[in-house]
This record gives structure tokens, sequence and C-alpha cells, in this order.
């Protein structure tokens, strides 16, 4: 069967190990999938230019195989003094029962933000990353137009098809639809969060109808079976996070991929704004709980993430899974505790 994506970038298999920021997709992983023959994708979300940089030369180091890298497109967003002091308040507890941790009160203005984007942007153009996708929105079009002219191939995401169709007006060249069965933030941009949460079975077909460039299928997929079932449907790739998250070469703290393996039959997934201000998909634990009922008046994104981040990295020091956050598909139960190439072999020779 003919395949755009493995044409197009050079790949033998049309996977792509999803890009996952906050130190998961280490140069091992990245570089350990693209051996493989899929695409290793650098999560660099999180990063500044000179970190962005730093972890591309680190995959470069290891492998000559395209692989790419992932941004999150800025979104406006307002310091608000009421609201910051709320949701500090409400953290509170949470500190003290870690041992009393300054909360983070310096936070990085819309205006920087955008300014890091770019830089990010111009690091990637600079070094030729083969791939580069976004999530969180689009770029402008001057983004994308500087991209393509440097022959790297771009890829938007989307959860509904005015996303996917608004990816392809903008000119990119592939959308990376996103289930409702995803891990990790919700990548909606045109629509709230509510009315962005369709699975993968029927988002995939009503898409393909009216979009031509390629669709990667994301959400729930751990093995053959989903990817066929994918491109049953009528997508020309999946991108698959749980499942190289749990892999030994993955950055993910070893109590989180424990999470994920080990609580697979009681441990449910559900979503979350109470970590970073944003919706993500993630294993339900206490803090999830008790924060549902401040869900409605916490800052937005990436305003929450800072304030949380001093709980989170205490509760990783303190091996407490209760405050951390586990973000997780909807398909914990096939995640296996294997290298990034035993599950290339398993996702490819299966059938
Ligand atoms: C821990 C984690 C981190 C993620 N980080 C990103 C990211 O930085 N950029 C992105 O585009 N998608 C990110 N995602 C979403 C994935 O691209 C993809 O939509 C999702 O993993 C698919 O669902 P699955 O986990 O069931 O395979 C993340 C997912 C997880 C689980």
């Amino acid at each position: 069967m003919p395949n755009r994506l493995i044409d197009a970038l050079s790949i033998s298999h049309p996977i792509i190990q999803a890009p996952m920021a906050g130190g998961i997709t280490t140069a091992e992983l990245v570089t350990a999938v693209s051996e493989a023959g899929a695409l290793g994708m650098i999560g660099a979300g999180y990063l500044d230019a000179e970190s962005t940089r730093h972890q591309i030369h680190e995959v470069k180091a290891e492998t000559d195989k395209p692989f790419g890298i992932n941004l999150f497109v800025p979104s406006p967003y307002k310091e608000e003094k009421d609201i910051i002091q709320k949701a500090q308040l409400s953290l509170q507890p949470y500190l003290e029962k870690l041992g009393s941790l300054g909360v983070e009160s310096a936070f990085t203005s819309y205006e920087q933000t955008l300014e890091i984007f770019y830089r990010q942007v111009n690091v990637v153009i600079e070094e030729q990353v083969r791939v580069c996708s976004f999530t969180f929105g689009m770029p402008s079009s001057d983004v994308i137009h500087s991209l393509k002219q440097a022959g790297i191939y771009t890829i938007g995401t989307a959860t509904t098809l005015s996303e996917a169709l608004a990816i392809e007006a903008a000119g990119m060249d592939a959308v990376v639809l996103q289930g409702s069965e995803a891990g990790g933030h919700r990548g909606n941009f045109l629509a709230g969060v509510e009315q962005s949460m369709i699975g993968l079975m029927a988002l995939i077909p009503q898409t393909v109808d009216q979009v031509n460039i390629p669709v990667i299928a994301a959400g729930g997929i751990m093995d053959r079976r989903g990817v066929q079932a994918a491109q049953c449907l009528g997508a020309e790739g999946a991108q698959l996070g749980t499942a190289f998250l749990t892999c030994k070469e993955s950055g993910a703290n070893p109590l989180y991929k424990q999470a994920i393996l080990e609580g697979q039959q009681e441990d449910k997934t559900t979503l979350t704004k109470a970590f970073s201000g944003k919706a993500a998909r993630g294993i339900e634990n206490d803090f999830i709980r008790e924060m549902r009922k401040f869900e409605q008046e916490l800052p937005d994104f990436p305003i929450q993430n800072t304030l949380t981040k001093s709980i989170r990295s205490a509760a990783a020091q303190h091996n407490d899974r209760n405050m951390m956050s586990l973000w997780c598909g909807q398909n914990p139960n096939l995640a296996e505790p294997i290298t990034a190439q035993q599950l290339m072999h398993k996702l490819v020779d299966e059938a």
C-alpha cells in the first residue's frame, strides 16, 4: 500500500513515537525509535532554545536516521493576581504535607513565551530537523512558511474535523488526530475541551473523508491491532505515547512507569486541569480528586503548571504518586516494560 508518510519522511514504518515534553523523550528513546525505522520525536515543549539545540545535538550524535521535534504553540494568557492567590491557597496543604517548600512566584509572560517559541523555531531551522510538529494551536503562517522553505515537514495536532481542516488550509504537511483516548494534554484550539473529546473510531473516518493531507492517529494505540485499526479507518500513520513511555529508554520517573504498569486493573484515567491549568488525561490520584472543586477557577496554562512544579518534583522525591502527574492514555493495560526496539518489533511483526 502506498504511504505518503513513509515516502516523505524516509522511514520504514508509519509509526511515530509521540513527543512527550518534560524529560520523557530522552535522546536514547528518540534514537532507538528512529534506528528501528519509525520516527522518534523530541518533546521540546518546556525547553528553552539552548536546551532544544542541546537535545537535537544529542540525538544527532547517536543516529543519522530522520527524527522530529515538537513545540507548544503559545496562546495568550493573563497573570491574574486574585486567581493566582486563590490557587496558591488551594495548593498550600500539599506544600505543607511535602515539607514547606516555597511555591514559584515568578511567571513567564505570554510575550516571553512567544519569544522562546520563535527562538526554538529558528533552532529547528538552523539544525535542519527533518520534522517539526505542533500542539496547542497552529503556528503563524510566517512560521509555517519559514519551516517549509527550509524543507522541514510540518505536522499540526487536531482534536476535531474543523481543526484538521484549519491545519490543512494553513499549508501544513500532515495532521495528528488526537482522539479522546489520548494520554497527556489535549491539543484542542478551536473549541472548548468538552466539544473536542471525540474517540478515534469516529474521528478518523470523518476526517479522512474531507482532509487530503496524511492523517496520523493518536490515542490508546498500544499494539499492532491498534495500528491496523487506525489504518483500516484511513489513517496513514499512528502516534503512540503511553506505549513508549514505559519503555526502558524513556526518561519517565520509575514510579510513574510502575503506576502505569502495575495499576492497570484498578486505576482509571481521567481528565484534569489541576496540575497545569490545561486539560490533560492521566491516572486519577488524590491530588486530582481533591483539587476537582477548584477546577473552574484555576489560573491558565502555564501559570498553574508553574505553581504546581515544586509539588510535583517533591512528590517524585518522596515516592508519592498521589501528588504526581501521571499522564497516560486509556489503554495502560497493554503497556510493557520493554525496550523501544522490542516494542517496534511487536508493532511491526505481531500481525
Ligand atoms: C506523558 C505524555 C506527554 C505528552 N506530551 C506531549 C507533547 O509534549 N506534545 C504533543 O504533541 N503531545 C504530547 N502528548 C500526547 C501524545 O502526542 C499523544 O496524543 C498521546 O500520547 C496518544 O495517546 P496514548 O498515550 O494513549 O498513546 C503526551 C502524551 C503523554 C502520555
